[in-house]
């Protein structure tokens, strides 16, 4: 029997009409659901996912079904789930307990349910799923473990930890994360971080949170940017992904601030103005957020910022744009247009804040285009099928996917959208690998 808990069932048929559109830009993906279903790899094999319940999601987790697995699926955030498609999951015998605005205590109580699954895989995007599961074990009690608690039920957590073959990563915040529990001996199981495959950050945090974030910010304001100082905090895959869009849609200026030595100087020669957020503070019109990192945007910032500011993050917690600190610190607050909410300021001025600060490319819009998540879940299936395939070899470490999983995957891409390479000759290849040959 299927469990679930989503917002309406009734809306199955218009979410499997969006799964269709996902899937007809998914090649590489939909080819490796062809060879699951003939295979079946991941027969018997339960897997507790944490990831935004998009419909690109739903071609990942129905490919995983199709290897023959039973999938226990939460959202990665509390705003990212299109209910459309939660409800066209249920219908094909997904577990899943996700819906658009939960509350943090029903967050957790989703988490708790794809942990009462007893998983052998662990899917995150975020980490919660592994995350909670780990601080269960550990007998760590705060906030996630308390609600997570209240549907998990009472069970054996150190036996449950300990059986677990493997998890998986999506994100670049997630994967700090379990490489901070192996650097603290805490982690119990093998974590493959799917993040680090060439074949997801490269595209999916530069091209697709490029687009996708602005697709969020546009959604949300209808601001021209044609015009605009834009202000990215970070310049990581994602933040120069950002920056690259903001320059293709006309912004007058794209200032960037870093901390790191390195990246602020290829945003330099990239042709970005860098400079601290304090000065940038007063030069934006519009502000995004791609560090990972807490309060990038402090109150002493947003006191300096022009009247108008709009405030964004696309980091993967909102955690980047001190909205406390503004909750705090303002005479009023009303919600103008959905997802936009207009703070006054005690020095008269107004600022405005995108899905309280949360993604924005998945509170507001849906998220990335599926071409790129055809890569990253591309990776995640293969990333399960791997793990299954070394289960018992692999230590409670962070691993990348193999090399040639990756090339494989690109390859893939490339044929799917028609486009030919060349070969190595026998002599270029000797060529390239020795060092006794030269002018
Ligand atoms: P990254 O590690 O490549 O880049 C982060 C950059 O932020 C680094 O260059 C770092 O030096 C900089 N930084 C850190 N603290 C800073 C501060 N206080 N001020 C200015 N810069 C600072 O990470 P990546 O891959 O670019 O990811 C960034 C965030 O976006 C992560 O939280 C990741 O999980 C998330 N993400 C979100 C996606 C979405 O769909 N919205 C998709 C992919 C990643």
């Amino acid at each position: 029997m299927v469990e679930y808990k989503v917002r309406d069932a009734s809306l199955a048929a218009k979410g499997r009409l969006q799964v269709e559109w996902a899937e007809m830009h998914m090649p590489v993906l939909m080819s490796i659901r062809e060879r699951f279903s003939r295979e079946k790899p991941l027969k018997g094999v339960r897997i507790a996912a944490s990831l935004h319940v998009t419909k690109e999601t739903a071609v990942l987790v129905k490919t995983l079904a199709a290897g023959g697995a039973e999938v226990y699926l939460a959202p990665s955030n509390p705003l990212s789930t299109q209910d459309d498609v939660a409800a066209a999951l249920v219908e094909e015998g997904i577990h899943v307990y996700a819906w658009k605005g939960m509350s943090v205590r029903e967050y957790y109580n989703a988490i708790g349910f794809a942990i009462s699954s007893e998983p052998h895989i662990t899917l995150d995007d975020g980490g919660d799923v592994a995350g909670t599961l780990h601080k269960l074990a550990l007998g760590i009690s705060d906030e996630s473990t308390k609600y997570a608690l209240e549907t998990a039920g009472v069970r054996d957590y150190v036996k449950l930890v300990k059986s677990v073959l493997g998890g998986t990563e999506e994100t670049t915040t997630g994967v700090i994360r379990f490489r901070a529990m192996e650097r603290d001996g805490k982690l119990m199981y093998p974590i493959i971080a799917v993040n680090d495959s060439y074949t997801k950050y490269l595209f999916d945090n530069r091209y697709g949170t490029g687009q996708s974030t602005w697709d969020g910010v546009i959604r949300a304001t209808n601001v021209l940017v044609a015009g605009k100082v834009v202000v990215v905090a970070g310049y990581g895959w994602v933040g120069r992904g950002v920056a690259m869009r903001a320059r293709g849609l006309g912004a007058r200026r794209v200032i960037v601030t870093e901390v790191n030595p390195i990246r602020a100087l290829e945003a330099v020669f990239d042709g970005f103005e860098v400079m601290p957020m304090s000065e940038a503070a007063e030069l934006g019109d519009i502000f995004i957020t791609a560090t990972g990192d807490i309060r990038v945007i402090g109150l002493e910032h947003m006191l300096k910022m022009k009247n108008g500011a709009v405030l964004a993050n696309t980091g993967h917690f909102n955690v980047e744009i001190d909205v406390e600190a503004l909750e705090k610190n303002s005479i009023s607050k009303r919600e103008i247009r959905p997802f936009v909410v207009e703070y006054t300021l005690t020095n008269g001025r107004k600022v405005y804040l995108l899905a309280e600060g949360r993604l924005v490319n998945l509170s507001v819009a849906e998220g990335h285009p599926s071409e790129v998540m055809d890569m990253s879940f591309s990776n995640q299936a293969l990333a399960s099928e791997y793990i299954l395939r070394n289960a018992g070899r692999l230590q409670p470490r962070v691993y990348r996917l193999p090399q040639e999983i990756d090339e494989e995957i690109a390859r893939l891409k490339l044929a799917s959208m028609g486009i030919k390479i060349d070969t190595l000759t026998e002599e270029q290849a000797r060529y390239i690998s020795s060092w006794e040959s030269g002018t």
